[in-house]
């Protein structure tokens, strides 16, 4: 196997995937719009082909081109999407689509591929925008892998859960790094034992690439740093990589109200934890980054990049507020 076709490809995981399976001595072509800035425009190694995916004849067309071995669909937001690839790509020796922890539809810890139930998908949530039927169309997306899977197709699936390193266009991270780079005390909702399982974005896309080479049709693999860190740990992780020091304060939600603030107005909160098993991905011979090594690339590129998370900011001055109160107590 080494003709991989990459839907997708300029921005965050894609782009990481585009560079690994070079790295891994495969000829890559990439399909998307266009509307992006393409990175690899520079390098004869990476071809382009311009097209929707929402449009079958395009698909079509970049399947009789590339004649690929592999497929990596990085731009399934909605079921039919996933039909539209799997019944284009029918020959194929794998097709990867990528999925999403938030596919799973229970509470519960680890989540693990088989057991934890994944989300129901009404017909109108398939054909929705909208946040809340994110997980339920990536759940019916699984489905329809499977279901594929069942006639022939080579069809898999990756759930990485909430993704970060360099070119993370979501800046979710970013919005810490900004504070630990900033100021010297930080706040951090509850009493910083939060955990919301993170992947570091060159780990999934070496997952995505061995699911490919190793995986079995008509299975799921779940994706994410094989060591977690809680809220107040990866705070304290950013610093220590930054090389500077800062005071965690944590707020619980009675201090944070006092200024109007409640904990899911920080990003990459979330109460009741989120943890997915790696350990079927493990079996296929795939290894995460070490934390430490993840959180300085991904440092080293916020430095270097003008993302700062302003988007998640809940406000400075409601959090000197906090930090004001909790000073008094
Ligand atoms: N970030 C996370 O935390 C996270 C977690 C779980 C799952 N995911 C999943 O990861 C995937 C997103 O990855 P990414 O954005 O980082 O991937 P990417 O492949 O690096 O970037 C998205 C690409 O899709 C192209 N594109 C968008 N719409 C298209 C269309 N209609 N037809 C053809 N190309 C199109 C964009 O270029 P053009 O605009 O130029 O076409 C761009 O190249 C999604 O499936 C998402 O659900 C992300």
């Amino acid at each position: 196997m080494n003709n991989a076709l990459v839907i997708g490809g300029t921005r965050f995981i894609g782009r990481h995937l585009v560079e690994d399976l070079l790295d891994n001595d495969y000829d890559v072509t990439i399909f998307n719009r266009g509307n992006h800035d393409n990175p690899f425009s520079d390098d004869p190694r990476v071809q382009h082909i311009q097209g929707d995916r929402k449009d079958d004849e395009a698909l079509r067309t970049a399947k009789l081109t590339v004649e690929p071995d592999a497929v990596f669909d990085c731009v399934a937001y909605h079921p039919g999407d996933v039909v539209s690839a799997v019944d284009t790509f029918t020959d194929v020796d794998a097709y990867v689509y990528i999925s999403s922890g938030a596919a799973y539809g229970t509470e519960e810890i680890p989540k693990r591929e088989g057991v934890a139930q994944l989300c129901d998908c009404s017909d109108e949530q398939a054909q929705s925008d909208s946040d809340e039927s994110y997980g339920p169309r990536k759940a019916e997306g699984d489905r329809v892998v499977f279901e594929a899977a069942s006639r022939g197709i080579n069809a898999m699936s990756i759930r990485p859960c909430i993704v970060y390193g360099p070119d993370d266009y979501t800046e979710r991270l970013d919005y810490w790094i900004d504070r630990v780079l900033n100021y010297d005390r930080v706040l951090v909702p509850g009493d910083g034992t939060n955990l919301w399982h993170r992947a570091y974005v060159e780990d999934v896309a070496s997952a995505m690439r061995i699911i490919a080479e190793e995986g079995e049709a008509g299975e799921a693999y779940n994706v994410g740093d094989q060591r977690l860190v809680t809220l107040r740990e990866m705070v304290e992780l950013v610093a220590d990589v930054a090389g500077t020091d800062v005071e965690v304060v944590t707020a619980g939600e009675r201090e944070l109200a006092a200024a109007d603030l409640s904990p899911t107005d920080f990003i990459l909160y979330r109460e009741y934890p989120h943890v997915l098993s790696t350990g079927k991905l493990a079996a296929l011979g795939w290894e995460s980054t070490p934390v430490e090594e993840a959180m300085r690339r991904s440092v080293e590129s916020h430095r270097e990049s003008e993302r700062d998370g302003a988007e998640w900011d809940p406000g400075r001055e409601a959090e000197e507020r906090v930090l004001s109160i909790l000073d008094t107590l």
